[in-house]
């Protein structure tokens, strides 16, 4: 198992995770709309502007990965590059994917979930599936990728509510 490898694959899917807590804010993705069950589609907590930062940021990240290090998982630059996006795209789909659930099952915006823990990599893993190859999605990768981000993700929640860039420590 390539840690190192790894780690470069999901850096980008933590940097399109993270950076719309800096980054967004504005006009909510689903327009302040309720769901049938007359409950927020996705809630405030779900921005354009958030949604977009993440796939930029992730992307950028990414992209600027492919051309100092090329990664295994992926058959060429050009592939990796569109990995890249195809993570960040993910990672922010899987987010809101997330709070859609959280809305249904009725726990309040910004409650703490194990849904916010992985969901986003699973649904980045799906995206990128056409443009990865086979190992990625080998058991020990998965356990490693799914075992490291459940453990960093509180971790990095933590340290963002102590830089006062999120108001609860999850
Ligand atoms: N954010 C955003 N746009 C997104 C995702 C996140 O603007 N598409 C910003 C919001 O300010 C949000 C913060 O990042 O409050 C933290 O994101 P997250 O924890 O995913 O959202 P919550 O506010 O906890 O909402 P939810 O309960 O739906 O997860
Ligand atoms: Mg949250």
């Amino acid at each position: 198992m390539d840690i190192l490898a790894l780690l470069l694959f999901l850096f980008p899917i933590y940097i399109a995770n993270s950076s719309p807590v800096v980054l967004g804010g504005g006009i909510a993705i689903d327009l302040g709309e309720k769901f049938f069950d007359k409950k927020r589609i996705l809630g405030k907590g779900k921005t354009v502007r958030g949604f977009i930062a993440g796939v930029v940021c992730g992307t950028v990240a990414g992209m600027l990965i492919a051309m100092i290090y090329p990664l295994e998982f992926f058959g060429s630059t050009s592939s990796q590059m569109m990995g890249a996006f195809a993570v960040s795209l993910g990672t922010m789909t899987g987010d809101s994917l997330g709070s859609f659930i959280k809305r249904r099952i009725d726990l309040a915006r910004g409650r703490p979930f194990i849904i916010d823990t992985a969901l986003f990599l699973a649904i980045a893993l799906v995206f990128v599936y056409p443009f990865a190859e086979g190992i990625l999605y080998s058991l020990e990768n998965l356990l490693f990728m799914f075992g490291f981000t459940i453990i960093m993700h509180p971790a990095a929640n933590f340290i963002a509510n102590k830089l006062g860039l999120k108001n609860v420590p999850w």
